[in-house]
């Protein structure tokens, strides 16, 4: 499945979002420059600035007033990614080497900062209270969905709840706010806002459950991420649940010891547990019951070609391979 035809309504605002992206992230300071270019230059698919501007569309809007949310969202998501990359200790991302390793932690941490505070100030320009609560919100949240991942790390006893909740603040809830902001700047009713919030927020779980899946089943020259982050990682994902669920005690015992001690020489043994417990095939049909929410949310939209290219992307979110 491909981004391009759901894009295409948007393609000249996602060039001017692009455009956006890269004049804010100018600074006197060459090493700013320097890690932020690098990584927006890799690319990434642009998934969150597309869902403000297919949800500000679907509403009729016509204004580029939503170019700068746009560039706000993607802005936050870069952050994330920077300081994401030296938590999980990761050394690829968008089939590059992560900034992590080219420029140092310290660097990541500084720049991703630096994107952080500046998204604020973009914030601000806005001017617009109910669009700022709405993004300061959500970053807060994202935060703390990282702190609760980390501090879930290594926990072979957490259970599915407290890893749907993880993955609800650190990613889904970008998704949310991307549709939320799209909505308000299009002019939405406080109904029409919530409903185009729960589509983004359904869309954000599903997004992260696949994600999870394609840590343990992806291509790297797919995913340009490299297999197995996750487990070396200590990170006690859904497939792992599912082992220590369903799996014999055997399979349950050796996941439970991937997931406290960390590391990639289990993998083989960790993999084979998971496909003989289908943990994957249960992680990704909970991702697509999350799409069909997410679907069900923007039913009572008026019918748009915006509104079938959001109705793809929700597709999109179990059918991708990167
Ligand atoms: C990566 O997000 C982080 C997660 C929430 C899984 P994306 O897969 O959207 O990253 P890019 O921007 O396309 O590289
Ligand atoms: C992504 O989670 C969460 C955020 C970036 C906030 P992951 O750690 O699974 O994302 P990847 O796999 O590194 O992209
Ligand atoms: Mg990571
Ligand atoms: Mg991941």
């Amino acid at each position: 499945m491909k981004l391009e035809p759901l894009y295409k309504l948007i393609a000249p605002h996602m060039q001017a979002v692009d455009t956006l992206i890269r004049q804010k992230l100018q600074s006197d300071a060459l090493l700013v420059r320097q890690v932020a270019d690098y990584i927006i230059n890799a690319g990434g698919k642009r998934l969150r600035p597309a869902l403000v501007l297919l949800s500000a569309g679907a509403l009729g809007y016509g204004g580029t007033r939503h170019h700068k949310l746009a560039a706000i969202v993607e802005i936050v998501h870069t952050a994330t990614l920077l300081h994401d990359d030296v938590v999980d200790e990761s050394d690829l991302r968008r089939s590059r080497k992560t900034a992590n390793v080219l420029f140092g932690n310290a660097a990541s941490i500084l720049v991703g900062d630096f994107l952080y505070s500046r998204s604020f100030q973009m914030m601000v320009e806005i001017d617009d209270m109910h669009i700022m609560r709405v993004l300061s919100d959500a970053t807060n949240i994202i935060a703390g969905g990282e702190v609760l991942q980390l501090m879930n790390c290594h926990n072979a006893d957490i259970d599915e709840a407290r890893y749907l909740e993880i993955i609800r603040c650190k990613t889904a809830k970008l998704f949310e706010v991307a549709s939320r902001t799209g909505a308000i700047v299009g002019g939405a009713e406080p109904e029409i806002e919530e409903c185009l919030a729960g589509y983004g927020a359904h869309l954000g779980t599903a997004f992260q459950l696949i994600d999870d899946v394609l840590d343990y089943s992806g291509a790297e020259a797919d995913t340009g991420k490299h297999l197995g982050d996750d487990l070396a990682e200590g990170k006690p994902t859904l497939p792992l649940i599912h082992v220590m669920q369903r799996g014999t005690a055997e399979q349950a015992r050796c996941a439970r010891q991937a997931i406290e001690n960390g590391g990639r020489e289990s993998f083989p043994e960790v993999l084979a547990a998971i496909h003989a417990t289908g943990a994957l095939e249960h992680t990704r049909k909970q991702a697509e019951a999350e799409v069909r929410r997410a679907r069900a949310a923007i039913e009572p939209l008026a019918a748009s070609a915006y509104k079938d290219s959001l109705l793809e992307l929700a597709s999109f979110a179990v059918a991708r391979t990167f």
